[in-house]
């Protein structure tokens, strides 16, 4: 015998449900996103077209779950047809050189394809085999594309774009590209390969409401809780907690903390304090998760601002660039243009880990004002530095 006991489940039924993996079969309130990929994406089986998009929106905003949600739809819809689709989903945080993205995808039509001796010319050319052979129109996802382009520079997504114009066949295009990234289009893409890309193939994935989330937590908790466990107030209660982030991976993630304290205290239903108690490891998991990837500077910037904001509500952005500018001669670093630190400062905006609001017409003309969407400066300033180091 071992000490271990099973801890019997009475309210989460399947936990398979709430994995970030797991793609539901409609994503609420996306419809018309899907609408806009579905429409790009016809010409592809019925034309022989290839497309080129990009996404964009915040973390958590549903841009990897709805690829991939419309890669699986588009597949079946295409074999319906017999056309042969295939897709390959790659994340470039953790393939960031051409040839770690060459290899996922040629793993796909070769599984063990040998990961050295090839070069990404000679990859290329393999894939092309590869998909001649096959008669395949293939779907490539770069997920986080601006890491692979910020590490790498962007010589892939230019021969992958290129890849149609030396044609399988004279009438076929076989390759079509889904960029998704955090970031804004021109924040790291030249404007040459920006022009190939058609303004109504970038699609935007604005935060979510908070009666967005709650639709959304909804719909996991009659996937995944059993029935009468959490009511409809909780659910409210926990999309009004996510909806300062917008994020519905964070509102996905605190239903399931609830759930899961409420079955350790052997509650019949989840309580507003089985929230409460959910939020505070919440925040920690999930703010240490969008810290992490941002590049030096933007980490600098935010220690900054957890600094000097500690006594007070809000902050003006010239009182944060002097501390950015005190923090970068701590580090030996040097501080960057003014324009760059505004950059750094839309961008921990647009990822929820700092609030920007106009403060309308001030001394000096209007200003903007920084605050801390409930995340104590504290745990902020300490979870910086222990990235940062
Ligand atoms: N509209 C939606 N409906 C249902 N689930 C969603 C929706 N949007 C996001 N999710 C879920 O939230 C989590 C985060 O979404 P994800 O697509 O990974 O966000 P992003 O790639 O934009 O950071 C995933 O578990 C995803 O399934
Ligand atoms: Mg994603």
């Amino acid at each position: 015998m071992t000490g271990f006991e099973e801890v019997p489940q009475r309210i989460i039924s399947d936990y398979s449900k709430l994995e970030f993996d797991y793609v539901p079969d409609t994503l609420v309130h996306r419809d018309a996103q899907m609408k806009q990929l579905t429409s790009i994406f016809s010409p592809v089986v019925d034309a022989n077209r290839s497309q080129k998009v990009f996404l964009t929106g915040g973390v958590g905003s549903g841009k990897s779950a709805l690829s991939k949600r419309f890669c699986l739809d588009f597949r079946d819809w295409g074999r319906g047809k017999g056309k042969n689709i295939e897709f390959v989903i790659v994340n470039c945080r953790s393939r960031n050189t051409p040839s770690g993205v060459l290899l996922k995808i040629l793993d796909r039509f070769q599984p063990n394809f040998p990961d050295r001796g090839f070069s990404t010319t000679e990859m290329l050319e393999i894939l092309r085999k590869q998909i001649t052979r096959d008669n395949v129109f293939l779907v490539i996802v770069l997920d986080e594309v601006d890491v692979l382009i910020k590490k790498s520079g962007s010589d892939l997504l230019y021969s992958l774009s290129r890849f149609d114009d030396e044609k399988v066949s004279e009438h076929r295009h076989s390759l079509s590209l889904i960029l998704i990234s955090q970031r804004q289009i021109h924040d790291f893409l030249d404007a040459a390969t920006i022009s190939t890309i058609k303004r109504s193939n970038q699609i935007r994935f604005d935060r979510y409401s908070k009666d967005e989330l709650g639709d959304i937590v909804g719909q996991r908790v009659d996937l995944a809780f059993f029935p009468g466990t959490v009511e409809d107030d909780i659910v409210g209660f926990i999309a009004g907690i996510a909806a300062e982030f917008g994020d519905a991976r964070f509102a996905i993630e605190l239903l399931e903390n609830s759930g899961r304290i409420a079955n350790e205290e052997g509650a019949e239903q989840v309580m507003p304090e089985h929230v409460r108690t959910a939020k505070a490891m919440t925040y920690s998991v999930v703010t240490e998760s969008k810290i992490e990837p941002l590049e030096k500077h933007m980490k600098l910037t935010l220690l900054a601002v957890s600094r000097i904001i500690r006594k007070k509500t809000n902050v003006s952005t010239g009182e944060a660039e002097e501390a950015y500018a005190l923090v970068c001669e701590e580090f030996g670093e040097e501080p960057r243009a003014h324009t760059r630190f505004w950059e750094y400062l839309n961008y921990l905006g647009d990822v929820g880990l700092l609030g920007l609001s106009a403060s309308g017409k001030g001394r000096v003309g209007k200003t903007t004002l920084i605050t801390l969407p409930d995340i104590p400066a504290g745990i902020l300033e300490e979870k910086v530095l222990s990235l940062l180091k």
